[in-house]
């Protein structure tokens, strides 16, 4: 099953084997993916826990609206157009990927990922933060390279190098440490370059 949904999802196999490291430390019986797009993270979580109930929300409503088109047919996965202020429920793990750097206001997304968590409910979020010029420079190039290999329109910040580098240099490896320490009690980081995983639970 996973090896026949990840030959699907080739073009987002290796983030997401990575991803499932950490979230089989975090995902529970309900399952919030924040900012999910167009649902293909939350639809993945889904299939590879079919026990636990995944929602994913997104404020875009094409991106939300194409991803039920897609993905509704599985039992286990709910995708809604709603912004992370508007709900209300509790959940037992979410999982915030690449989101929080395009967020408007990232210190209210924290405090409603805390609010909506069960007491030491778990917590995966997925960011970038800043290497050296050059390095981000490459990984710019490589991030281009993919979309076109995979026939994906350049859009948004992908099209210009300036903006793309403003949205993912916001924070140095020491700056996301601690501020989401200061949300979550840490129990996983790991750094790999430009990318950076935090796995924490609610306090
Ligand atoms: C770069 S995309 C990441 C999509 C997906 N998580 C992924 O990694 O493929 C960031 C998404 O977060 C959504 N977003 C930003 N702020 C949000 C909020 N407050 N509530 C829900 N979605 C939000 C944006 O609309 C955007 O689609």
């Amino acid at each position: 099953m996973k090896f026949a949904l990840f030959r699907e999802y080739r073009n987002i196999r290796s983030f997401f084997t990575r991803y499932i490291t950490f979230l089989k430390d975090v995902v529970g019986d309900t399952h919030l993916d924040v900012g999910c797009g167009f649902g293909t993270i939350p639809f993945l979580i889904a299939c590879c826990w079919p026990n636990t109930k995944v929602i994913g929300i997104e404020v875009d409503k094409k991106m939300i609206s194409w991803g039920k088109a897609r993905y509704g047919h599985l039992p286990n996965l709910k995708l809604l157009k709603y912004g992370i202020d508007e709900l209300k429920i509790e959940v037992g793990s979410i999982s915030c990927i690449n989101v929080l750097h395009h967020a408007d206001d990232h210190i209210n997304v924290l405090e409603h990922i805390r609010r909506l968590l069960k007491r030491r409910g778990r917590v995966f979020i997925r960011e970038f933060v800043r290497v050296k010029d050059g390095e981000m420079r490459r990984i710019y190039e490589n991030t281009v390279k993919e979309y076109r290999k995979y026939g994906v329109r350049l859009c948004g910040d992908v099209a210009n190098f300036d903006i793309w580098y403003k949205i993912h240099s916001r924070w140095s490896e020491r700056e996301l440490r601690c501020l989401l320490g200061k949300f979550f009690k840490p129990l996983a980081i790991r750094c790999f370059g430009h990318d950076f995983y935090f796995v924490g639970e609610k306090r």
